[in-house]
């Protein structure tokens, strides 16, 4: 029998270089013989990717629970069509985000309950949990000044500073909350500085994993 993947999933705020991070991981696996899918969310399946457009780019209002159950909808397709079967096949599934941004953007940036959160993660993914999660972590002006060079602005990256403020204390908390695993990750510096920190905290959580 194949023995199942494991799925490592990438926060951070918006601007926090956390694409970088995942890239940089892929290649470290690859190169170590690793079957790697890499994916994102919201998106990674074409019912997904439309969702996306509509959580990013809608000029129109929207309750915080609606982006919550939109959020749930788009990982619902994800985790049941892509995540799964991958891991399933043995493959690594490296996931550009996951459960931890529903709880620090949609929990603590909208002020959504924990447990509305809760119950749609039962219903959506009651047992899939990553076995390694990294978070790029830089501070607030460091993000802000990345995401001011990219032109036009997200539904996200356009909010204000007090809800990046909150979505990052956010993670941190959960950081301390579990710190087996979730690996911090100083997203400050040069590029090479930043994938050596990647492999070298990717390396020693694997090293962790039982
Ligand atoms: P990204 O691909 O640049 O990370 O953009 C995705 C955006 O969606 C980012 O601003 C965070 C947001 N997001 C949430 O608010 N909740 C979620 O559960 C996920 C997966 C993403």
């Amino acid at each position: 029998m194949t023995e199942p993947g494991r799925f490592i999933s990438f926060e951070g705020i918006d601007g926090s270089g956390k694409t970088t991070c995942v890239e940089s991981a892929a290649r470290w696996l690859q190169q170590r013989g690793i079957r790697v899918t890499l994916t994102r969310e919201p998106g990674g399946t074409p019912v997904g990717e439309a969702i996306r457009a509509i959580l990013l780019n809608t000029p129109h209002p929207m309750l915080p629970e609606t982006e919550t159950m939109l959020m749930f909808a788009a990982r619902h397709e994800h985790v049941h069509r892509v995540i799964l079967p991958a891991l399933n096949t043995g493959a690594w599934v490296l996931c550009d985000r996951f459960i931890d941004a529903t709880l620090a953007y949609q929990g603590a940036g909208r002020g959504v309950s924990a447990e509305r959160i809760a119950s749609l993660m039962r219903w959506v993914h009651p047992t899939l949990k990553p076995d390694i999660t990294l978070l790029m972590h830089v501070n607030l002006d460091v993000a802000a000044a990345r995401i001011g060079g990219r032109g036009e602005r997200d539904r996200f990256e356009a909010e204000a500073d007090s809800f990046h403020r909150r979505v990052s204390d956010a993670y941190l908390r959960i950081a301390a909350t579990e710190p087996h695993r979730v690996h911090r990750i100083d997203g400050s510096g040069t590029p090479e500085a930043v994938r050596l920190r990647v492999e070298s905290t990717l390396a020693s959580a694997i090293a962790g994993l039982t």
